[in-house]
């Protein structure tokens, strides 16, 4: 089966994210699209902390200085460049991060 798109490299502007619902191992999965400073990321979008989603609100994952993604439920920030979670109740832990290709200016799961 030929694979599908997560999306296109122009639907995530630079320093902004947006959720998807892709297929990660024959699963279907939440993951979130991270373009920070011009390159792109992905993970899984499951806090951490309690595996709940991160967004505030549709496609909204960045905290109010666009600096660290943050979840929503609890406020932890991450890196958007690894994941990285650097404050709140599951600091030291991760983002799981998907491994992506963009092929034609479309982003592909690996
Ligand atoms: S659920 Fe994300 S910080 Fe608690």
């Amino acid at each position: 089966m030929k694979p599908e798109p997560i999306c296109k490299v122009d639907d995530i502007p630079q320093n902004s994210a947006c959720g998807f619902e892709a297929i990660s191992n024959e699963v279907p999965t939440n993951v979130v699209i991270v373009n920070w400073k011009n390159e792109l990321f992905a993970y899984r979008n499951s806090c951490p902390h309690t595996g709940v989603t991160l967004e505030w609100i549709q496609n909204r994952f960045f905290n109010g200085d666009n600096t660290f993604l943050q979840c929503s439920t609890h406020g932890a920030l991450f890196r958007p460049d690894d994941g990285f979670c650097i404050a709140g109740p599951c600091t030291g832990k991760s983002l799981e991060k998907l491994p992506i290709t963009i092929m034609k200016k479309s982003v592909y799961l690996k």
